[in-house]
């Protein structure tokens, strides 16, 4: 395991429903969907303790959130600290985000998505970032072969150019991966975005407000990456994961 590290926080985002898996709310949604017989927060939670991270605060909502309780507590079995903030509805993953602010405070973050599950090992780009985030957001990218199902990148001799969600034309195949680093400045962006047209605070436009400000790096991540969002995209993951 990572040495212990200050500075910095973890998000798990885990408010979303997963009812196309066969888990609604009341079954704890799809961060209870289970990979392997391991339901995918399992799986966050181990990537976070194992990277070295203590304070997580946990995004569910009004329904999910007993059992999801129930299943990781206080975050004791993993090392980890956890606090549990409630996102009534689910207004975006910045709205989601924003809700952290006072959980972080001062402490740069580190963001996850609970539904995505991928090969790399995080830890020496944690560490650092954790080290030295010199003020900037940090992405992460995995070509893919349909990029218009993501948050898409735009990358020119290595720096990004653009981003763009869900883009209907094809700009590039570098998926935005579920994983984000911030600076403790990232809350102040979230009060100027407005929604998207699926009606939600959008991650990507945090993205490219710190990109126009020359504030975002990229890393290109190794091996294979899964948003599991359907029960075909499950069973890949569970082959990878088995493998
Ligand atoms: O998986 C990577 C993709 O995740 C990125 O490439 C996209 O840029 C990013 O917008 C996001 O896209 P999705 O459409 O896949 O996001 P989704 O709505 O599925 O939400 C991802 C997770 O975040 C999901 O497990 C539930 C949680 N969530 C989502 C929303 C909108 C919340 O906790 N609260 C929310 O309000």
């Amino acid at each position: 395991m990572a040495e212990t590290l200050s500075g910095i926080c973890a998000v798990i985002l885990a408010a979303g429903a997963g009812s196309r898996l066969g888990y609604p709310n009341e079954r704890g949604g799809k961060p209870m969907v289970e990979a392997l017989g391991k339901p995918l927060l399992a799986y966050g939670l181990e990537r976070l303790a194992g990277a070295g991270l203590q304070d997580v605060a946990l995004v569910v909502n009004p329904t999910n959130r007993p059992v999801i309780e129930a299943f990781a507590g206080d975050g004791r079995k993993w090392g980890l600290k956890i606090t549990y903030v409630v996102q009534e509805t689910p207004l975006g993953i910045a709205h989601a985000l924003s809700l952290c602010q006072e959980f972080s405070g001062r402490r740069n973050v580190l963001l996850l998505l609970v539904d995505n599950l991928f090969a790399a090992n995080i830890d020496a780009a944690v560490a650092a970032y954790a080290q030295n985030p010199g003020d900037k957001a940090e992405i992460f990218l995995v070509p893919v072969p349909n990029p218009q199902d993501y948050g898409v990148a735009v990358v020119e001799a290595g720096q990004v150019r653009r981003l763009v969600e869900k883009p209907q034309q094809f700009i590039s195949d570098l998926a935005v991966i579920g994983l984000y680093f911030y600076p403790p400045t990232v809350y102040d962006f979230i009060p100027q975005l407005k929604p998207s047209a699926r009606g939600e605070l959008e991650i990507t436009d945090v993205n490219s407000l710190f990109l126009q400000q020359g504030r975002l790096r990229c890393c290109k991540l190794d091996g294979w990456w899964i948003d599991v969002g359907n029960a075909e995209r499950l069973a890949e993951a569970e082959r990878l994961l088995a493998e």
